[in-house]
């Protein structure tokens, strides 16, 4: 992949302007190629070095920016961050520009695997699939919400019915997020995390022993996963990855290369739609896709999932229980603040690195006083995400005292990563639910029947231009970028 390739075609960027309130999206067309100098960057030293103190008072915006569509961002506040290191090969902060999809040098797969292979992270796995006889065409189309009329989600849904396990009767949310709910908001009884942070006994939020970090990273495989799974690898730490079932189909063999590493994959859902607002058929598609690939590419399907967003209510639980998925959140310490280090919002130009690196320094600030562990949301989707959690935000956890034990969330949890999938789990330590004894009721209300009654014409995957238009009530929670239109961008180098 050709680094002038990625800079040369327009991704869509859908920028928030104003983070607190209601959030107004724009259309950015981010059509400018990136700056040479970020990509000589990487290889030039910054001027702190691994084991000294770091700090800085950055103006995320300022000079460093160097195309017009980051301008746009230039009313980004500036932000102070102190870190106990950083990597001496971090690229600058003031390259990491805000609403510009940054690219540096990409390492290749280090790693293929032949057909067949026997994985030794887990003795009881099957050999891996082939990937190469992957074939797009039989599967939904990339980052569109699956069509709920195929024989297989047709399948899925008749699974669902028979797990014996209830969906509670609630109409899905309309896009917008809490201002355009009010009603299910304050809705105690559904609990919607969106709104308020509810969450029930079966959502993994935490990591129960303290001083115990369970790593994660959202959205890949992607262009710049093997420059984290580099870091990862030099330094001897294993991961969660949250893939979604899109990027399977476009980065097989990096999906392997995670799983052999030891790594942990879970679901992310095939679109990345706020789950909520799916009906309760599409929800079993998004699902059933998304186990299906990684199944196709590993051999064994994840029990684990995280909902785009972290947006869970209790028919969204109910139904990624009935398809086997236990869903995993990230650490909350008030209705307001939860360890989202905010990366996500730096390609989309919503925030600067530097205030990612003062979230994650709140986080670190945080840590001590919790009781137990933690899970922090970051991705592994764009540059400028895996620039700043191997430049910065991993050493700064490898030189925190006491020192912190970093580990994929199913270790974290004290099981074995067999129990992170349906097919290597002896169901000792992680037994799968249990069908209630209780007849399904689906979300129309008529027990067998999955009809939804709500709205869903406003699917985040579907409608609005591909436009992600889910509101927020707080800062914390939401991405600014298309992911459709992102995708699809990305869709076209492949
Ligand atoms: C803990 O987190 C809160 C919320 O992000 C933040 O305001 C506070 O500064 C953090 N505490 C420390 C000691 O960093
Ligand atoms: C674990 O439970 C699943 C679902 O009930 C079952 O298919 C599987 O065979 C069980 N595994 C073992 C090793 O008993
Ligand atoms: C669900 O199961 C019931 C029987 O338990 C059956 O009558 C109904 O047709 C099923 N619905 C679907 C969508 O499979
Ligand atoms: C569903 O919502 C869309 C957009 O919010 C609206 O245009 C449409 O009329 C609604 N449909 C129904 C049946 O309420
Ligand atoms: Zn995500």
């Amino acid at each position: 992949m050709k680094l002038t390739v990625l800079g040369a075609v327009a991704l869509p960027i859908v920028a928030a302007h104003s983070v607190q309130e209601r959030h107004n999206f724009a259309r950015q067309n981010a059509a400018a190629a990136p700056a040479s100098s970020s990509v000589a960057s990487v290889a030039a030293s910054s001027a702190v070095a691994s084991s000294a103190a770091a700090s800085g008072s950055v103006v995320a915006s300022g000079s460093a920016v160097a195309s017009s569509a980051a301008a746009t961002f230039s009313s980004l506040p500036t932000v102070s961050w102190s870190l106990l290191s950083t990597n001496p090969t971090a690229v600058p902060i003031s390259d990491l520009v805000p609403g510009t999809l940054t690219t540096q040098p990409q390492l290749g797969a280090s790693t293929t695997f032949a057909p067949g292979t026997q994985p030794t992270v887990i003795s009881n796995a099957p050999p891996l699939p082939n990937w190469q006889t992957l074939s797009p065409a039989s599967y939904p189309t990339l980052d569109r919400a699956p069509p709920t009329d195929s024989p297989e989600v047709q399948q899925w849904i008749k699974e669902v019915n028979a797990s014996g396990i209830a969906i509670p009767n609630l109409a899905p949310t309309q896009p917008g997020g809490c201002a355009a709910n009010p009603q299910f908001a304050a809705d105690q009884s559904r609990c919607w995390w969106t709104c308020g942070g509810c969450v029930r006994d079966s959502d993994i939020s935490d990591c129960p022993d303290p001083y115990t970090w369970g790593l994660t990273y959202d959205d890949g495989p992607a262009l710049y996963t093997p420059n984290l799974l580099n870091y990862l690898d030099q330094n001897d730490l294993k991961s969660t990855f949250f893939a979604v079932g899109s990027r399977v189909i476009s980065y097989p063999a990096l999906l392997q290369e995670e799983y052999m590493a030891g790594h942990q994959i879970a679901v992310h859902t095939w679109s990345h739609p706020a789950m909520t607002t799916v009906s309760t058929e599409g929800i079993i598609a998004e699902l059933g896709w998304s186990k299906k690939v990684i199944k196709d590419v590993l051999g064994v399907t994840p029990l684990y999932w995280r909902p785009p967003y972290g947006d869970i209510d209790d028919r969204v639980r109910a139904i990624s229980k009935a398809m086997g998925l236990e869903p995993i959140m990230w650490t909350r310490i008030s209705p307001t603040a939860t360890f989202d280090t905010g990366d996500f919002n730096v390609a989309g130009g919503t925030t600067s690195a530097s205030q990612v690196l003062q979230n994650w320094q709140n986080i670190m600030g945080n840590v001590s006083t919790l009781g137990h562990g933690f899970i922090v949301l970051e991705h592994d989707l764009f540059a400028q995400t895996v620039d700043i959690a191997t430049g910065y935000i991993l050493p700064d956890a490898l030189a925190f005292t006491p020192k912190l034990d970093i580990k994929p969330v199913i270790s974290c949890l004290n099981k074995p990563m067999s129990d992170a999938y349906l097919e290597t789990n002896d169901n000792s330590s992680n037994p799968l639910p249990t069908a209630s004894s209780v007849n399904p009721t689906f979300s129309s209300g008529q027990t067998g029947s999955a009809q939804a009654t709500g709205n869903t014409s406003g699917n985040t995957a579907t409608n609005q231009s591909g436009a992600v238009a889910v509101g927020v009530s707080s800062s914390l929670f939401m991405a600014g970028v298309s992911f459709v239109a992102f995708f699809a961008g990305l869709a076209v180098l492949l």
